[in-house]
This record gives C-alpha cells, structure tokens and sequence, in this order.
C-alpha cells in the first residue's frame, strides 16, 4: 500500500508540474481527488488493513490529500496569473498620442447665436459682460421701475430662494450693476456705457412649444449724452443683418415695459416671404424680435446716472427665439433636451 501511495504521490507532482493550463488542473484535480480518483481510491482501498495500519496508512493518505488540495489551489492562482499576463501580452500595444475615435461634439445653436452676436457688438465698442444667475429682487424688479405689487410682475413670476433672492426673469437685471460699474468712466472720461450681457433666464412657466422655464437673452445698453432713438435702431439694424446675413428692414411699434419710455416692439421683415405675407409672419410681413427702448430716467438714477444729462437705449433680445427663427427650430423644448442628434446637425455653422 505504501508503495502504492508513493507511486500516486509522484505521478500526481509531475503531472501538476507539466499542468500548462487550467482545464489540464481541472483535469488533474478529478483525477486524483474527483469520487474515483486516485487519492479518494487509496482511502477506499483502507477497508481491508488492520486497525493499526488503518492509522497509519490513513494518517499518511490524509497529508497527501491535504497537500495535493494546497498545491492544486497554488498551481491554479499561478495558472490565472499567466493567463491574465497573457492576454495582456496579447493586447495591441496602447499609444497615448493616438487621438481617441470619438465623433467630434458640437455647439449648442443657442451658443452659435449668443457668440455671433457677441462677436457684432464687440465689432461696434460693445463690452461683452457676464452676470450672475441668482439676483436680488431689487436688481430684478425695484432698480427697474417695477415696485412690488405692480402688475408686470406677474409676466414674469420665477423662482424664489430661502433668502429673498431670485432666479433672474430677465437679463434686465443685471443693467443696474452696469450702470453702477461704467458710471465713473462715463462721467469724469467721458466714455459711453457700451455692454452687452447674454445669459441663463428662468421663468415659473408650463412649458409648451413655445414656452420655456429656462431660456438665454442678451441684453444690451448704451448710455451717453445724446442717444436717441436713431442711435438704438441703427444697432438693431446693423446688428440683425449681421445675424441674418442678409439687409433686415426694422419697424418699431409701441410696447410697455416699466423700464423703458417709450417703449418699442422691433420687428424685422419676414425672410420667408420678403415681406409680402406668409403663414411665418402671420400674413403681415413682420417677425417681432426684440423689445426695446429709451432708459426710463428713474431706471438711470436708480443706477447713479443723472438723467438731466445723459440718456440711452436698451433691448433685450431673446437668444433663444432668435435660435429657433435662425435655425427653423419648431419646438423651443428641443433646444433643452439634451438631444445629442437633433443639436449635432448645427457644428457646420462654425
Ligand atoms: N426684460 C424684458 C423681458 O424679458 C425685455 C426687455 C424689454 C428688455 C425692453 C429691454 C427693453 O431692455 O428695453 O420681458
């Protein structure tokens, strides 16, 4: 018997040593410790020994059993390592420089507009500002001729902070801190205040195909001695022909808003039909773009401004409407979906 358990022992190392792959130990392992294997047969073959040797016998097949469980789970912890070195081995070689094979992204529309307009106003001495998202309601509202309770508010009813501040309604808000900035310079250099500020509005609004509770303006202001009203549709005009890259005819009609007197509705003419009427412009010719105005005099005191002695005009065009005539965008939520496919198809313009 012991020659016996010798013989297995060897033949179990030798075959573990030359085992090149997994499935070879999973082989080996059924062969020697599996129901019928060799080691699991020398204990059955026990049953005809002495109780002595039993002891003894059985004490030296328990080790070899032991030994051969350990070194198989050695062997097969050896065996993944190779396999896994292999199969890096086998992997094409990782070159940092090669430029990742991603479809190239895109522009938002509204971007595309925003920097189109950006780049038309600096053309023309404009600064281009930036202003916060989270405004006071004094900025929003009070330094803008609209006190609380009066009725324009509830066009432009947002949402409110824990601490009084607001979601900015409209870029309009931010036209007192740009007074308040450029004031110096254009009293004591005599430099007129020339800025622009697009930016992120929001509105408590139900959405629908042409209502958004997230949209972009661009707001622009010019202040000096002399501005009228001459001043404010020359900028329009040059401004949109740029945009639309063709000469845009603009009219003016009345329209209301407490920071501005008079206040103006811009239209400019229909692209679609050239201005003879079409179902786009609802049969008159015009498009409404952009509401505008002469600064209402409390609007400058209110930003440190004498209004004795300088005026100035302001508009506040809607960047998203001007996407969506440009582009021929249908549904105002498109633009705020997210939708990679439908966004994608503008990259072209830049
Ligand atoms: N802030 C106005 C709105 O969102 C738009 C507006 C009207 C801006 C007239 C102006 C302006 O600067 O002169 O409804």
């Amino acid at each position: 018997m012991t020659e016996k358990l010798t013989a297995v022992k060897q033949s179990f190392e030798t075959e573990l040593a030359a085992a090149q792959s997994l499935d070879e130990l999973e082989n080996i392992r059924v062969s020697y410790l599996g129901k019928k294997g060799s080691i699991t047969e020398l204990l059955k073959g026990m049953k005809d020994l002495s109780v002595e040797e039993k002891k003894d016998f059985g004490g030296k097949v328990n080790v070899l059993k032991n030994e051969a469980t350990e070194q198989i789970a050695l062997k097969m912890k050896e065996l993944k390592e190779k396999e896994i070195e292999r199969e890096i081995g086998s992997m094409p070689e990782f070159d940092l420089s090669v430029p990742a094979n991603l479809s190239r992204g895109s522009y938002h529309p509204i971007t595309l507009v925003q920097r189109e307009c950006e780049r038309i106003f600096k053309s023309m001495g404009f600064n281009v500002e930036d202003y916060s998202e989270v405004v006071t309601d004094y900025e929003c509202f009070e330094a803008l001729n609209i006190p609380k309770h009066h009725p324009a508010r509830d066009m432009q009813d947002t949402y409110y902070l824990e601490n009084g501040q607001l979601l900015k309604s409209h870029t309009s808000a931010a036209q007192n801190a740009i007074y308040k900035k450029y004031k110096s310079a254009l009293v004591n250099e005599g430099k007129p205040i020339k800025a622009i500020f697009p930016g992120r509005c929001f509105r408590n609004e139900a959405t629908d195909a042409c209502h958004e509770n997230t949209f972009f303006q661009m707001e622009g202001v010019m202040v000096d001695k002399d501005i009228s009203i001459s001043n404010l549709i020359f900028f329009m005009k040059t401004m949109l022909s740029e945009v639309f890259k063709r000469d845009v005819k603009v009219r003016l009609r009345p329209g209301f808003f407490p920071f501005v007197e008079p206040g103006f509705e811009l239209d400019i003419s229909c692209a679609i039909c050239g201005g003879e009427g079409c179902p786009s412009c609802k049969h008159s010719g015009w498009l409404e773009l952009c509401p505008c105005g002469m600064i209402h005099p409390e609007v400058l005191k209110s930003g440190g401004i004498d209004p004795e002695e300088y005026t100035g005009f302001a508009f506040g065009l809607g960047l998203t409407r001007l996407a969506m005539m440009k582009y021929g965008v249908k549904d105002i939520r498109d633009l705020n979906s997210g939708s990679l496919k439908s966004l994608s198809q503008f990259t072209d313009d830049e």
